[in-house]
Order: C-alpha cells, then structure tokens, then sequence
C-alpha cells in the first residue's frame, strides 16, 4: 500500500496521546497527562481521566502536528486505540478520531492498545523481527507475546498475569511503603540506596510445576504488605524493601521472557510498557539476555509509557499492509482481547 501521513490518538488511561508516523518514521508527538490530578486519590479515577481527555485531545494533536511542522490536512489516516482500557476514556479518544477522519475525508483504523505497545519499538529500532517475543508490562497488562507479523496476523499469547499487573504492584506497594503515586518511579528512586537480598520476597509461579510463562503478582504484594506490618509502627527500612521488591519482579520477569525466546527458538526479546522503564528490569533483561544470546529490544521512555506515536505506528502498518479501514460507527472495546 501507498504510505500516507497517520495520526495516531490514545486516550485508555491518564495520558492523552497523538502521534503522526509515515513509513515507519517518527514524525512527530505529543502527550498531555492527568496523572497528577489522580496522585491524591491514589490510582487513575476514570471520570477524571475522561474529562481530562476532552481539554487535552485537540491541544495535544496540534502540538504534535507542530513537532512534525505538519497541518491538518496533510493527515491522510487516522489511527485511535479502540481498547482495551477504562470505557470513559477511550470513547474520548474515539470520539474525536472520528471526527477527525470524517472531516478530513481519510480512513480510520481502531487499534488494540497492546498491539501499540509492541510496535512502539519500530518507531525506535525499525521493523520487528518475524518471529519475535514481546514483553509487556505496565499497570494495566503483565503479558508475554509471540509475535510474527502485526499488521496481519493476530499475535499469541503464551501468558499473562492472572491476577494483578507488575506496575500495579509496583503502585500498591508503593502506597503501603508510603511512597508518592506512581509507585513504580518512587520505587526505583528508593531502591537505589537498597540491599536487594535484605528480604527474601517470594518467586511466584517459577516452580517445576508452574505455567513457565503465566505471572502472579499479588501474592509479592501481600508478601510486602506482611513485611511492612512485621515493623508494627517503627520505621521502615524503605530502601531495602524496594530493592528486594524490585528483585523479585525483575527476576520473574526476566526469568520468563528468556525462557520464551529460548522454548520458541526466537532471537529477538522486545520489552516495552510502562515497568520498562525500571532500572533492575532493564539492568536483568540485558545481563539474561547476553548470556543467553538474545538480541535485547527496549524502545527508550518516551515511547515504552502510553503514548500517541504507538497507535500511529500500528496504523502506518495497517495502511501499508492495505488494511480495511474501520467503519465509522466503530465502538470501544474496553476489555478487547488482542
Ligand atoms: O505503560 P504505562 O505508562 O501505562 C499503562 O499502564 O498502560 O505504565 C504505567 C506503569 C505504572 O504502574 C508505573 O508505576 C510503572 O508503569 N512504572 C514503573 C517505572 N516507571 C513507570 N515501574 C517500575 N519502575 C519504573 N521506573
Ligand atoms: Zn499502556
């Protein structure tokens, strides 16, 4: 197909998202986020996030067109997440790429935001390897994918986190340690003064008999909790708690994501969402990685949390690989499988 200027809108959670990618190329992004009106609440307050989105989507697609130095009508897609995430949020989003496509007269292409996740790396390395495995983790999602061709083939998923996702461990845990929202960052931050090996927080799921690619966090979470009220009101030794907590995910994770590459003969390990952005998830993954020869993959900050260019750079595969657009009454599907 014939490769044309996309928009690329995301709006599932506390960032509002535009992107403009053509050929597999960055043109240009922008994201506004709420997250600091949701930090006293704790956690993402979806009415919140939704009005959010509705003073953010126009200021943040223009900020975008002037980072590529681009006008409205040099658009020529429209690509917007269509799920999953909080119902509210994305019927803001979807909303205005309608609107978006309908007045400039060009496609529209719903796009499941995991997917957006996975290709954010193109817009940093290139094309992605076929086959590769990707990891995703973030607050919403912990899951471990092969993925061949993403304009066309629906990616596998071998596992993912049956309960809660690694982000939001990382936020829970936060809180009980009395650390600022989100807890992933201040978690990092505290970790860095930590002994890792001080508290011997468990493993889950990485016995013999274990689902070698499904995750659990929840029990780290309790795990952490019992920790803290083990101190009954004396000071925290904070520090050393992240640190150990921030093993323990990053050994998990790091763990199951080599074992997939290594079982499915895949070469290639693409890690990307918002606990990418870790410093022992990294520091682990590129060590594992080496040892077990893989070629490590992390797009850098900016691209691993939810962003507009994601969406974008989906939607320039769908139009290159000659996708049927999405018809304008296309509605949001909050728990969207991938
Ligand atoms: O991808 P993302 O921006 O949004 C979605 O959840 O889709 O990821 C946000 C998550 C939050 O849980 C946040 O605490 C976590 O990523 N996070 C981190 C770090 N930076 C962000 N977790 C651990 N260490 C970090 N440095
Ligand atoms: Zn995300």
């Amino acid at each position: 197909g014939s490769s044309v200027v996309v928009l690329g809108i995301e709006s599932s959670c506390d960032e509002t998202g535009a992107g403009l990618v053509r050929d597999g190329r960055l043109l240009g992004h922008a994201v506004a986020s709420s997250m600091d009106e949701h930090a006293r609440f704790g956690g993402v307050v979806p009415e919140i996030a939704a009005r959010a989105h509705v003073h953010a989507l126009r200021p943040v697609v223009g900020r975008a067109l002037d980072e590529a130095g681009l006008r409205m009508t040099d658009i020529g897609a429209v690509a917007v997440t269509a799920g999953p995430g909080l119902a509210g949020a994305l019927q803001v989003g979807l909303a205005g790429a309608k609107g978006l496509a309908y007045g400039l007269g060009v496609p529209l292409y719903g796009v499941h935001h995991l997917a957006g996740h996975v290709a954010a790396d193109t817009l940093a390395h290139g094309p992605l390897p076929d086959p590769c495995v990707v990891l995703i983790v973030s607050g919403g999602h912990t899951s471990l994918l092969l993925v061949r061709d993403l304009a066309r083939d629906p990616v596998v998923h071998l596992g993912d986190t049956r309960d809660d996702a690694a982000g939001e461990c990382f936020d829970k845990v936060a809180r009980v340690f009395g650390l600022p929202y989100p807890g992933g960052p201040a978690i990092d931050r505290a970790a860095r003064d930590g002994d890792p090996r001080a508290v011997a927080f468990p493993r889950p799921l990485t016995g013999p008999r274990d689902d070698p690619y499904a995750f659990s966090f929840s029990g780290l979470k309790t795990a952490a909790a019992r920790w803290a009220e083990s101190y009954g009101g004396r000071p925290l030794p904070v520090a050393d708690g992240a640190a150990s907590l921030q093993e323990a995910v990053a050994d998990v994770l790091t763990r199951k994501a080599v074992a997939a590459c290594l079982a499915y003969g895949v070469d290639t390990l693409v890690v990307v969402g918002g606990v990418a952005a870790n410093s022992r998830v990294r520091s682990l993954c590129e060590e594992r990685c080496a040892d077990a020869g893989i070629l490590l993959r992390v797009p850098p900050l900016r691209l691993c949390t939810d962003n507009g260019a994601m969406i974008a750079a989906v939607g320039d595969l769908l139009v290159r690989a000659g996708a049927a657009p999405a018809p304008l009454d296309l509605t949001v599907g909050p728990s969207a499988p991938l």
